[in-house]
């Protein structure tokens, strides 16, 4: 396998929006050409960040300590990709400058889809249960999301099929050089 430059690629959405779906599903494309790691929401949260809650300070910890591990990966030439709702700009910005400024090429995917068509999927139940009030500071319904300006991939996981998501995804690493 030849080795080639980290870089991370950064997933951000709501609960449910398909950042695991996706950010897997490009892991399972790169695995064979590439180093490469998922730093995912659910499996940083029973270890890493365990404890945490979902205060916006509680995120934006979160979201910080993803940003170091990705980046001491992204060191050592993985190519990491990180899936959690990560729900403040400045929180992103802030991991995304962290990584320009050590050289590390940083890439925002926003998966993205309407408050109504996660509502209708609720995979895991939650929406309902938020709706209802069960859940503080769930996103979306009681907390806020706030949208990247300008991500380097849009993916709409209500109108698209994940193929072309991560055909979107790929073509975006080739073309910056990070995949032959
Ligand atoms: S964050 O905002 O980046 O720190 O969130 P993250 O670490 O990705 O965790 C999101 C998953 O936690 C579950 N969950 C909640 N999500 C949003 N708001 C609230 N209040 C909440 N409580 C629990 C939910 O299953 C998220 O999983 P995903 O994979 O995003 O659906």
């Amino acid at each position: 396998m030849q080795q080639r430059p980290g870089f991370i690629l950064w997933f951000t959405g709501m609960s449910g929006a398909g950042k695991s779906t996706l950010s897997s599903e490009v892991l399972r494309h790169l695995a064979p050409v590439q180093r490469v790691e998922l730093l995912d929401g659910d499996e940083i949260r029973t270890y890493l960040s365990r404890g945490l809650g979902f205060t916006r300070e509680d995120r934006e910890e979160n979201v910080r300590r993803i940003g170091y591990v990705a980046r001491m990966l992204a060191k050592h030439e993985v190519g990491v990709l990180t899936a959690a709702i990560s729900p403040y700009r400045s929180s992103r910005d802030e991991v995304r400058a962290l990584a320009t400024r050590a050289g590390i090429p940083f890439l925002e995917v926003y998966v993205q889809a309407s408050l109504d068509a996660l509502i209708a999927r609720d995979v895991k139940g939650l929406y309902k249960k938020a709706l209802a009030g069960e859940i503080p500071h769930f996103t979306g319904v009681s907390d806020p999301y706030e949208p990247p300006e300008s991500p380097e991939v849009v993916v709409r996981s209500d109108a698209e099929t994940v193929v072309s998501g991560v055909e979107r995804i790929l073509d975006t690493l080739r073309d910056r050089g990070l995949l032959a």
